[in-house]
Order: C-alpha cells, then structure tokens, then sequence
C-alpha cells in the first residue's frame, strides 16, 4: 500500500496488522551526462513500490532532496543542508511515531545522505534518553539499495571496476528501467571518469567536470535495469524481513 494514495482509515486498519513503513529516500542531482537528474530518488522509489507490491506493507512518500550540496556547481541539483535533512528526517520519524508506527526503513538511494540520517536517527533517540522515556524504543534503519550481496554480485558482473561510485552503470540503468521514455543517447568522453574524494561544489566539478565519479555510465541500459531491479528488491525484501523480526 503506498501511503498517498491510502485514506487515513486505511493505514489505521494497517496499523491493527503491522506497524513498519518503509520510506523512500533519494536526491535530486546531476548524475552525468546521461545519467537522470532524478536517479537517487527513482531508484529507491522504485525498489520501494516493487516491494509493496510483493508483501503488505506501507510505503511512504519518497524524500526525493537529500544533502547534495557537493553537486551543486552543476545546473538542476537541489540540496538540503546537513542540518535541514536532518531536522526533515527527524520530523518524519516523529510524525510516524505519533501514529504507533513502530520500524521505519529507510531504503536510501545516495551515498551523501548517510551520515545525516544516522544523525537525526541519533537525535529522535537521544531526545527519548535525556527525556527518560521509557516509551517503546522506535526501530529506525537506513538501508542503502545498492549494498545488497545481490546487487553487488550482479553490478561486478555486469560492470566491473567501471560501476565507479557516482552515476554508476547500476543506478543509471535502473532509473532507465523505471523511465525508458527518458533515456538519454549520449558519447561519454573519457569512457571511465576519474576517481577522488568529494569535497564542496567547486572542488567536485574541478575534479569531476561531467559529474561522474570512476564510472561508465555508457554501459547503462534498461534491459540491464530490469535484472539490477529485481536483485534490488530481493536484498531488500530479506533485509527489511530482517530488520522487523529482530525484536
Ligand atoms: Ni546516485
């Protein structure tokens, strides 16, 4: 069930049954020159919906602007700060609590996100300790999809060394599966980009100028989007399994 488009008496029924929701959480940024403005977000949603469609559970809106602010010397990326991601990530949760939820996943889609989430995931329970509450203890996990034992077999498989770490061939060619119609046909000079640390906006496009980092996003296609899915949603089934039967 995907939460907007639910009625509140649908999720209170749901909550009768289960009290984990996992939440989509992404960014808007370059990712190349033919990689979609919109990948991190689109895959994590992706992943997300296949999985409700797969098992019963609640699917909430995807946080599609994360702490990108290292893209921003590259037209059409949106960033939050640290400190306004956390402050959202941190509401949301609460929100969430309000209503009895219990274990929220958070399938993530970018590497920046990382540690702020693990930060307001930290702030929601240091609020409870200095509180004394002895209130349930929220089960909070932020997942990245590209971790899994499946993808990354499948992504060394398909792509070797040349999967880099941004606009990799994985993330591209999944977001052309959920978008065929918006697939970009681009020669990518050199075919493998360079690799280094990423640091604030103008260091990363001196060292970055096309906004990949170690990858060939050339070797992205929507057939291979297709199998990247479907190794996706399988680590991620088994880890949110994981994740809500621990305690
Ligand atoms: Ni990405």
């Amino acid at each position: 069930m995907l939460l907007q488009l639910a009625t509140w008496p649908e999720v209170e029924t749901y909550l009768e049954s289960s009290t984990a929701v996992v939440v989509p959480i992404g960014s808007t940024e370059q990712h190349g020159p033919n990689g979609l403005i919109g990948t991190d977000a689109i895959c994590a949603e992706t992943i997300a919906r296949e999985m409700s469609s797969r098992i019963d559970v609640l699917v909430g809106p995807t946080l599609a602007v994360g702490m990108a602010q290292h893209h921003l010397a590259f037209p059409g990326s949106i960033a939050l700060k640290p400190s306004t991601l956390l402050a959202l990530v941190r509401d949301v949760v609460e929100s969430l609590l309000c209503h009895g939820f219990s274990h929220l996943y958070f399938l993530n889609g970018h590497g920046g996100n990382v540690a702020t989430v693990g930060a307001a995931f930290s702030e929601v329970w240091s609020a409870r300790s200095f509180a004394g509450s002895s209130r349930a203890t929220p089960r909070l996990r932020l997942r990245n999809w590209w971790t899994g034992a499946r993808v990354m077999a499948l992504s060394a498989e398909l792509f070797g060394d040349a999967e880099g770490s941004h606009a990799t061939p994985s993330e591209v060619s999944l977001s052309w599966y959920a978008h065929a119609d918006a697939v970009k046909d681009v020669s990518l000079t050199p075919e493998q980009a360079p690799d280094g640390v990423i640091r604030d906006a103008a260091d990363y496009r001196r060292l970055f100028p096309d906004g990949r980092i170690g990858s060939n996003p050339g070797l992205a296609s929507v057939a291979h989007g297709e199998r990247i899915l479907a190794a996706a949603l399988e680590d991620a089934l088994e880890d949110f399994q994981r994740f809500t039967e621990a305690d």
